[in-house]
C-alpha cells in the first residue's frame, strides 16, 4: 500500500463501537514483531471532526505507540472534508479512508456512505476533494452494487475513484440491501482486482486463518480485512502470521518479556510507553 509500511496480509475493519483504541491495542498484541498492517477508526463524521477534541472523544483516542492509523470519514462537503483531513493528519493518520459502504439511515439522510455509490460522478468528486488537500493516501471502502445493476458498474465506479486519486479501495462484496447478512461474493473482489490498477482490500466472510489464505488465493487481493472475527478472536493475527512463517506467539511473548525486563516495566505499561 503506497505510503505505508504494510507487510502483513490481514487488517482490522472499521466498526462503529468496536474499532477503538482498546480493541486495536489488544489485537496489536497478537501481531508478529516486525509486521505492519493498517489500523482503522470507526467511521467519523467530517461535519463534527473539526470541532472535536480528539484526545477526549473515545472514537479518536489513540495509544502513543499506535502507527499506520487509517481513520475513516463520512463526508461529501469540501470544507468539512478538508478541515477533517488536516486535523487527522496532524493526529497521525497515514491514510484517510472514505466510507462509501454504510447503509444506515443516518448516513443516507446526509448522502454519505453507500448513498455515494448512487452517483459515480459525485463520488469521484468527493475523492478529488480529499486528495486535493491530503498529504497522505486517500482510500475508499465500498460495497457490491445493488442487484440488477449493470455488471460493469462497480468497475467503472472504481475506475472513476482511481482517476480522482484514490490510492486503494476496499470491497465488502455484499449489497446495501444485504447489509451484513448472506454470503460475501468474493468473485467480485477477484474481478475488481483484475480490472483496476490500484490495490484492492478484500472484506467479508473471514472467520478463520484458513479463510484469510483462501481469500488471498482466490481473489489476489493485496490485503484481507476482517471485522467481527478479529474482534472476537484477536489471535487470528498470530494464527495467520504463524502459517506464513512469522515468529510464533511464544516467540513474541518471550521477546516482549525481554524488552520489558530491559526497560524495567510491567507488561501492562508496554503499550503506553
Ligand atoms: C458493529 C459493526 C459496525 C460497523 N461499522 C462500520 C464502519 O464504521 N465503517 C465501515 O466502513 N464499515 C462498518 N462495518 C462493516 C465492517 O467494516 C465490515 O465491512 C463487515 O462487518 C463485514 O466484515 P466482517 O464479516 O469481517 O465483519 C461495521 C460492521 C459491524 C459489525
Amino acid at each position: 500500500m503506497q505510503g505505508t509500511r504494510v507487510n502483513f496480509p490481514l487488517c482490522l475493519a472499521p466498526m462503529v463501537g468496536l474499532s477503538h483504541v482498546a480493541l486495536r491495542l489488544i489485537i496489536r498484541e497478537y501481531m508478529p514483531p516486525g509486521a505492519f498492517t493498517l489500523w482503522p477508526t470507526e467511521m467519523l463524521n467530517s461535519r463534527k471532526l473539526p470541532y472535536e477534541d480528539f484526545a477526549k472523544v473515545p472514537e479518536t483516542m489513540k495509544g502513543p505507540c499506535e502507527t499506520e492509523l487509517v481513520p475513516q470519514i463520512l463526508g461529501n462537503e469540501a470544507g468539512a472534508i478538508a478541515a477533517s483531513i488536516r486535523k487527522l493528519e496532524d493526529w497521525g493518520a497515514v491514510a484517510i479512508d472514505i466510507n462509501m459502504g454504510c447503509p444506515v439511515q443516518k448516513a443516507l439522510r446526509h448522502n454519505y456512505g453507500v448513498a455515494l455509490m448512487g452517483d459515480s460522478t459525485y463520488a469521484a468528486e468527493v475523492v478529488a476533494m480529499a486528495t486535493k488537500v491530503a498529504r497522505v493516501p486517500v482510500s475508499v471502502k465500498l460495497r457490491a452494487a445493488e442487484r440488477g445493476t449493470n455488471p460493469d458498474f462497480l468497475f467503472q465506479f472504481v475506475r472513476g475513484l482511481q482517476e480522482a486519486g484514490a490510492a486503494w479501495v476496499c470491497l465488502h462484496p455484499r449489497t446495501a440491501e444485504q447489509k451484513r447478512r448472506g454470503n460475501a461474493d468474493w468473485s467480485q473482489i477477484r474481478q475488481l482486482r483484475d480490472t483496476v490498477d490500484i490495490p484492492v482490500i478484500g472484506n467479508g466472510d473471514i472467520q478463520t486463518a484458513e479463510d484469510v489464505h483462501q481469500m488471498r488465493a482466490q481473489t489476489g487481493c493485496e490485503l484481507v480485512m476482517a471485522g467481527r472475527a478479529l474482534a472476537a478472536r484477536p489471535w487470528l493475527m498470530w494464527q495467520v502470521g504463524e502459517d506464513l512463517g512469522w515468529p510464533s506467539p511464544r516467540d513474541l511473548e518471550v521477546l516482549l518479556r525481554e524488552r520489558l525486563r530491559k526497560k524495567g516495566l510491567p507488561m501492562a505499561e508496554f503499550f503506553f510507553v
